[in-house]
């Protein structure tokens, strides 16, 4: 029998790596961790950071089309986050021992993955709304749990990127806020962005836990803190009021508040197409992965330029 990589740890290792995760610790890079702890997080993490990275390209479809300068500014400072919280999390990444030109690569040769909402198109303004709402709404719920992750790097980047995240939120519910109350004809695209919106945002969280093959061992190390049956239900009850507030209206008919739990039930997500988008046939799977290859190649003149300037400062400084 082939023994699975957590059989070939040394156990008393482990039993003492798991007493500290059991007792809160946070584990820094330089400390003992399972092999399979590692490579979870640089799945988990390099996931994360694809995901920053290609949200920028529905998004930034719209930047030149915003409709005012105050629009286009918020716009333009929210993608320029999105690509800051990638990079920072590539090096988190990388405090694990993983280079980061493999992940990037992992990304352009189409073997990682990436949040599957970003396959979706936006094909109006009111598209940008629900996504700063929705998307990022659901990204700050699972974001907000990451921050208490038991790895010090990823518990940490993630305190800073839900700040950014909140913003970007606030951004998105209010273009909705302010379309809902416009002209019928913006009120019609505030509903229309919301339905076609939000059953992906629902999905961002995942497939059940009990048809979630990572689920167990990640709760198990404190990489996650819940589920995200729990955390796709505390979305949904945080964003309903929100909803009601603009006068919009969540597109599920089985949409109800439970009195008993409290939670607001509702219907069953579409997972045929959950898995359709996750391998690859989304609406813009192929354009997405385009995108990035040619942004990656057009951008290499400039990894160059910095390799040539970096190894020119290193020969003037072995000089003086
Ligand atoms: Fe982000
Ligand atoms: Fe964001």
């Amino acid at each position: 029998m082939t023994p699975t990589p957590a059989a070939t740890e040394d156990p008393k290792r482990l039993a003492e790596f798991e007493a500290r995760i059991a007792r809160g610790d946070t584990i820094e890079p330089k400390d003992w961790m399972p092999e399979k702890y590692r490579r979870q997080l640089i799945r988990m993490m390099s996931q994360h950071a694809h995901s920053e990275v290609v949200g920028m390209l529905p998004e930034g479809n719209w930047i030149t089309r915003a409709p005012s300068l105050r629009r286009k500014m918020s716009l333009l400072a929210k993608v320029q986050d999105e690509a800051g919280h990638g990079l920072y999390i590539y090096c988190g990444a990388e405090t694990l021992g993983v280079d980061r030109h493999e992940l990037v690569s992992q990304l352009l040769n189409g073997t990682a993955k990436y949040a599957s909402i970003f396959n979706y198109p936006t094909l109006t303004w009111a598209d940008i709304g629900a996504i700063g709402w929705l998307v990022d709404g659901a990204a700050i719920v699972n974001q907000t749990m990451l921050a208490k992750a038991s790895y010090g790097p990823y518990a940490r980047a993630m305190v800073r990127i839900c700040k950014e995240e909140n913003f970007h939120k606030r951004q998105g519910f209010e273009i909705m806020s302010l379309l809902s109350a416009g002209t019928p004809e913006q009120r019609a695209m505030a509903q229309d962005a919301l339905d076609r919106w939000w059953w992906p945002s629902l999905m961002m969280f995942g497939p059940h836990d009990k048809d979630s093959p990572n689920s167990g061992e990640l709760l198990r190390w404190g990489i996650k803190q819940k589920g995200n049956d729990e955390l796709r239900q505390r979305f949904v009850n945080l964003t309903v009021g929100q909803a009601k507030a603009i006068n919009l209206t969540i597109p599920d008919p089985k949409l109800r508040h439970d009195a008993e739990t409290g939670n607001w039930a509702f219907g069953e997500i579409d997972w045929d197409e959950f898995w359709r988008v996750v391998k690859g046939d989304g609406q813009c799977n192929r354009e997405r992965l385009t995108a990035r290859r040619k942004a990656h190649a057009d951008g290499a003149w400039v990894r160059e330029a910095a390799e040539a300037h970096a190894a020119k400062r290193a020969r003037l400084e072995s000089v003086a």
